[in-house]
């Protein structure tokens, strides 16, 4: 039997495990990326293991998230940051070069290659064809130090593209089609590769922009054969030497398979609050627009804003509307600057951001109260603009380039004059932002440079025979790492500072939460569905690890999120009976006997409500090493054990 493209690269990956689906599998990982907001911790965590060079083929740092500095703690970030990978043998891109992914993809990805990233979008190299994971910071750091990564074997969903999409639609169209047809649960568990013969119509950023949102269908990852299209865009890049071809077996044997004729696509719409609640945009057309963000990780390729300026060209922005444009790299910005298309854009009265993550992670431009934004995104959870009532729609860049001129929402096939924008022959090559490590013999002489701001991350110790606390938090379904440990302007630059993040956790759902944590001492949080999707946050789980978290029971959860609670050491546990949830009030008392050896032994684990008298099933979201690294009180104190 055949295998398909994502199995063969995990095939020639596999360190440990069966491929069979639902196996616990150990991966090598060739290649790592991380961005400033998790990555401070990840290197904190990494110079916690005491390697002192990575170990991967390559190495990333990017600073694309904290890039306000209206204090002195993302500037000691960005100096932490810039000295570890120096010292340890990790390139470092500067801020101001770009998002890491755009980066990534245009400078350092390979077909083929396994990359993990501490960002839920690193599936976005899946465009070059490598098979990228977004990861908790302490998987890179394991990875950085030669350690395996581990993740649950996949299924594999192939979806078939046919046909070529019609003018002024584009492969944002697709990707939220392919959210609208199987939703933001609709990928957990698999892995969805694109086929078909019109994957040929689509240059490699385009292939990117749409499995850089497979993380939004809670997809393991998503990935793009490796073909001329790509030998063409690394030709480009002067990287032709790392081409090769690679794509699935004919025989290769699918669980699922979707097909899309790109030709009967229209220009779509997320609407406010899920990247699954998909309209047409035709369907929008009477609804006045505040403000659009164009940039992100998922659409600020130099096509995407080549598109947007040719349709801002000679134009107007609407009085009434805030334009905001951010390049997603420096390569971007200075060929829009030398083709004189950045001309076109300014001219038009669009405000020019740098190029980093910018609004996309609540840096700035948050819409006014109530008001409606367009943006070019992944992501339009509640409160993520930093305007707690904002309407955040995610659309096109053509569609969002049409509407910042009317002022309404507005499909882009309404506008004249199409043109079709060619991917250029030769991207500008310039890599003077990104700045090599040290050479090894070197590496002792580097000094790696800390402020006040960089405190040391929470070790978690090792699980006790039984655990007796209370329910200390109640949360309904579809709780995000936004709700559990929010971001924004105010709280990113302190990332690498815990004990003052445990301040704002579950903010938005329950004030009072951290104050009981820290009187109570520790607690059980109560989870309802879907708990934890959204992002790779592992301060998501490392911040309730500080406040004393020892266990989540939730009806269900998001594979990161259950991922970096056992790395942290916290228990992921699922109700057997998603009824008993009803079951249980907040501070009711609740006890886990003999949890330690349940865990060991795999028995069952038994809840009980010590203030209902009740008992209850759970079942614990873990694999086999998941347990041994919870035993032991997380993935750092278990690497630990195994180096002795
Ligand atoms: Fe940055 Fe937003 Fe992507 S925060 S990495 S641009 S999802």
């Amino acid at each position: 039997m055949g295998l398909t493209l994502a199995q063969k690269i995990i095939k020639a990956h596999l360190l440990s495990g069966e491929m069979t689906p639902g196996a616990d599998v150990g991966l090598r990982i060739d290649q790592t990326l991380t961005q400033d907001a998790t990555g401070t911790m990840a290197y904190l965590e990494f110079e916690a293991m005491g390697v002192p060079r990575v170990k991967t083929e390559r190495s990333v740092a990017y600073i694309d998230h904290n890039t306000l500095q209206t204090g002195f703690e993302n500037a000691d970030d960005h100096r932490y940051i810039q000295t570890v990978a120096k010292k340890h043998g990790i390139y470092f891109s500067r801020p101001g070069n770009g998002i890491c992914h755009q980066v990534h993809l245009e400078r350092f990805g390979i077909p083929g290659k396994t990359l993990i990233g501490s960002d839920s979008h690193t599936p976005t190299g899946g465009g070059i064809g490598m098979l990228s994971f977004g990861a908790g910071g302490l998987d890179v750091a394991v990875a950085m130090g030669g350690g395996e990564y581990h993740i649950a074997m996949p299924t594999m969903t192939k979806i078939v593209l046919t046909g070529a999409l019609s003018p002024w639609v584009s492969a944002k169209d697709i990707i939220l089609e392919v959210l609208r047809r199987m939703s933001v649960k609709g990928g957990v568990g698999k892995i969805i590769e694109y086929g078909g013969e019109g994957i040929r119509t689509l240059t490699v950023p385009e292939r990117a922009t749409i499995t850089n949102m497979g993380t939004e269908l809670g997809a393991t990852t998503s990935i793009f054969p490796s073909d001329d299209i790509t030998r063409a865009f690394l030709a480009a890049q002067g990287r032709e030497a790392d081409w090769t071809a690679l794509s699935s077996d004919d025989d290769a044997v699918y669980d699922e398979i979707i097909e899309i004729d790109l030709s009967t696509l229209e220009p779509l719409a997320a609407c406010p609050h899920s990247p699954d609640a998909v309209k047409p945009v035709s369907a929008l057309s009477d609804i006045k627009v505040d403000q659009v963000c164009i940039g992100s990780c998922t659409n600020s390729s130099y096509l995407d804003l080549m598109r947007v300026a040719s349709i801002l060209k000679g134009k107007t922005v609407h009085p009434t509307v805030s334009l905001a444009i951010a390049p997603g790299s420096k390569q971007v910005y200075n060929m829009l600057a030398k083709n004189g298309a950045l001309a076109d854009i300014i001219a038009s009265g669009a405000r020019i951001l740098e190029c980093a993550c910018g609004p996309c992670i609540g840096m700035g431009q948050s819409p006014n109260s109530a008001g409606v934004s367009l943006r070019t995104f992944n992501r339009n959870f509640e409160g993520r603009s930093g305007t707690a009532d904002g309407q955040v729609y995610l659309v096109s860049p053509e569609t969002a380039a049409a509407s910042a001129l009317t002022g309404v929402f507005t499909d882009p096939r309404t506008l004249e004059g199409w043109e079709k924008i060619e991917m250029p022959e030769h991207f500008l090559i310039n890599d003077n932002m990104v700045v090599e490590p040290a050479p090894e013999y070197l590496s002792e002489t580097v000094d790696v440079l800390r402020g006040p701001n960089i405190k040391p991350f929470p070790v978690s110790k090792p699980l006790p025979e039984s655990i007796t606390t209370k329910a200390i938090l109640k949360v309904g379904d579809n709780i995000t790492t936004d709700h559990i440990m929010p971001a924004g302007a105010k709280i990113l630059p302190y990332r690498s500072n815990i004990p003052y993040l445990s301040n704002f956790c579950f903010g938005v759902c329950d004030k009072t939460f951290p104050e009981r944590c820290k009187a109570e001492g520790s607690g059980i949080i109560i989870g309802g569905a879907n708990y934890g999707q959204g992002s790779s946050r592992e301060h998501a789980a490392l911040v309730p690890l500080y406040l004393g978290i020892k266990a989540v029971v939730a009806k269900s959860y998001a594979r990161i999120h259950c991922a970096n609670l056992a790395n942290a050491g916290i228990l992921a546990l699922k109700f057997k009976d998603e009824a008993d949830y009803d079951r249980i009030d907040q501070m009711d008392t609740l006890t886990l006997p003999d949890i330690r050896a349940a865990i060991q032994n795999k028995t069952p684990i038994i809840l009980r409500d010590e203030t209902k008298g009740i008992e209850m099933e759970v079942i614990p979201m873990m694999t086999d090493r998941e347990r041994a690294m919870v035993v032991e009180g997380g993935l750092l104190n278990y690497t630990k054990s195994l180096s002795k």
